[in-house]
């Protein structure tokens, strides 16, 4: 498959360029999807570079680059620091997530992502972890499925959908994607329908993927990996994903007021390159839809974090 065919890569040249500053350094793509991405570092890369690649989804593993500097890891970048060690990496130069789901995953009817069409509840990313959306909308209880439409889906009618929902299931599992969208079309604000079922459909797949915890992990790993120089890059396509990692480079913390020292410094590994988040040209967003959401922040490490 062409890699354009998997997935087209968003804001490709500006968040490579963000990234590499060392050619012969080591670098982290931690979401290598169609390896868009990770194609455009190993160009920046010399022979003495390297660059290690993780996707938590067997079929993104098949776009696996052949160069002898390349290591691909088919891990959740949750293990990002495990795996680097094992791989005998102590320190990295920098690091590129591209969250979220490729257009692969999306458009590949039987994994569930797409509201479009009709296939098993599923939307797992990794297909081998047992939590998928059948059992969210089948099995989780009325306070866990408040919680999850309330804090990742930003839903609006949320008593209305989650009774819906308990209603519903009581007489028959709701088994397929095409079931789900039939049913709350029923509840669906007028005008705005396909914007409610892609709120519902995102609330679900952020749960079943578990994806703000392991964000929330993964930048605070790279504060611990990255030396000091080094960049952390993040195109997020979500509020609550953009938010955290707006706080993190920010403040130094997901919530709350960044922290000083004695002298009144602020405590924090990382300082903004980019102070405001960099989207997509008007010419990008028209050749790539996907693209549409897209927000770029790039930060340095800072020099006096020490990587104990
Ligand atoms: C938006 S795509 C990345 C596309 C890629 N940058 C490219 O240019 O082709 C996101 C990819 O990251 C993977 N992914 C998302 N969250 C992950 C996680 N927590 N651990 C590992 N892989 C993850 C998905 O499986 C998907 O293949």
């Amino acid at each position: 498959m062409l890699n354009d065919d998997y997935h087209v890569s968003v804001l490709l040249n500006t968040s490579v360029e963000g990234l590499v500053i060392d050619p012969s350094g080591t670098y982290v793509d931690v979401t290598f999807g169609g390896g868009g991405h990770s194609r455009k570092i190993l160009e920046l890369l010399d022979e003495k570079g390297r660059l290690f690649a993780f996707d938590q989804d067997a079929d993104a593993a098949k776009n696996a680059i052949d160069d002898p500097r390349f290591h691909f890891i088919a891990s959740n970048f949750s293990f990002l620091t495990n795996f680097l060690k094992v791989s005998g990496v102590k320190e990295i130069d920098g690091l590129i997530a591209d969250l979220g789901v490729s257009s692969f995953q999306f458009d590949e009817e039987s994994r569930g992502f797409s509201t479009r069409m009709d296939a098993r509840l599923d939307m797992r990313m990794n297909q081998s972890q047992e939590l998928d959306a059948y059992k969210v909308v089948n099995a989780y209880d009325e306070e866990e499925l408040y919680r999850i439409f309330r804090e990742y889906g930003e839903v609006k009618t949320l008593r209305k959908l989650v009774e819906l929902i308990l209603k519903n299931r009581a007489k028959n599992k709701i088994k397929t994607t095409g079931e789900f969208v039939n049913l709350l079309k029923t509840i669906a604000p007028r005008g705005k329908e396909n914007r409610f079922y892609a709120q519902v459909f995102q609330a679900i797949r952020i749960e079943v993927n578990d994806e703000m915890k392991v964000l929330r992990s993964l930048l605070e790993q790279s504060a611990k990996m990255i030396k000091p120089g080094g960049r952390l890059v993040v195109i997020s396509y979500h509020s609550l994903e953009d938010r955290l990692v707006k706080n993190f480079i920010k403040k130094g913390k997901f919530e709350g007021e960044v922290e000083k020292d004695f002298f009144g410094r602020e405590i924090k590994p990382f300082k903004e390159v980019t102070r405001k988040p960099i989207i997509p040209d008007s010419e990008e967003q028209e050749r790539n839809t996907r693209s549409r959401s897209a927000k770029l922040r790039i930060a340095e490490k800072v020099a006096w974090e020490t990587n104990s």
